[in-house]
């Protein structure tokens, strides 16, 4: 084989490697995430979901009121508002059924401001006591609660605010 033949191979060796990692990258511990799909929720009973599970104890949405808490925690994370990448709904799900998959970097910066480290998310566990049909109103609302914010570029720069 000729060295140029020889590059070649190498280079269309490195380019099938480069794809198969993109490719497995995007599936978790090997758990496809692709067809994940959920039926359209129901925006108002959602919001009732959020308040009957007391979900106002530790977050607050923007321009939303809710109402009172029995109990209100000592570091409250926002939920929803302008961001640059508005999370999807198999994130939003995982955030309520899994919290402790990704502990949220905004509430460890949070703790890390008052000189906390966070092991775990004090997030309670809903599964036993939610139902689907509510979760998945809960998702619908929770996704509505973000607004995409377009980035701004100048001369290839990317600006954010
Ligand atoms: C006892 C306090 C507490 C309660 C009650 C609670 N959460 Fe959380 N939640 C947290 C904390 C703390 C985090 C950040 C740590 C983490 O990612 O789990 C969080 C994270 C989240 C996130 C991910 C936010 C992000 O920006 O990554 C979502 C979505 C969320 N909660 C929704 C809910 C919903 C919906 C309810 C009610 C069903 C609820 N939470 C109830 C404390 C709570």
């Amino acid at each position: 084989m000729s060295i140029e033949n020889r590059f070649k191979l190498i280079r269309f060796t490195a380019l099938i490697a480069i794809i198969l990692y993109a490719l497995l990258a995007c599936t978790e511990n090997g758990k496809p995430v692709r067809g994940f799909v959920l039926p359209e929720g129901d925006l108002a009973q959602g919001e009732q979901v959020f308040i009957d599970f007391n979900c106002q104890s530790c977050h607050t949405i923007p321009d939303v009121d809710f109402p009172e808490a029995d109990f209100k925690a000592p570091f409250i994370l926002e939920i929803g508002g302008e961001v640059y990448r508005v999370k999807n709904y198999g994130e939003l799900l995982t955030a309520v059924v899994n919290p402790d998959h990704i502990i949220s970097p905004k509430y460890v910066n949070l703790l890390k401001q008052a000189k906390r480290d966070v092991i775990i998310s004090p997030m309670p566990y809903y599964g036993e006591e939610m139902t689907v049909a509510e979760l998945i109103d809960l998702v619908e609302f929770l996704h509505a609660q973000y607004t995409r914010l377009q980035p701004q570029y100048y001369r290839g720069y990317y600006l954010t605010k």
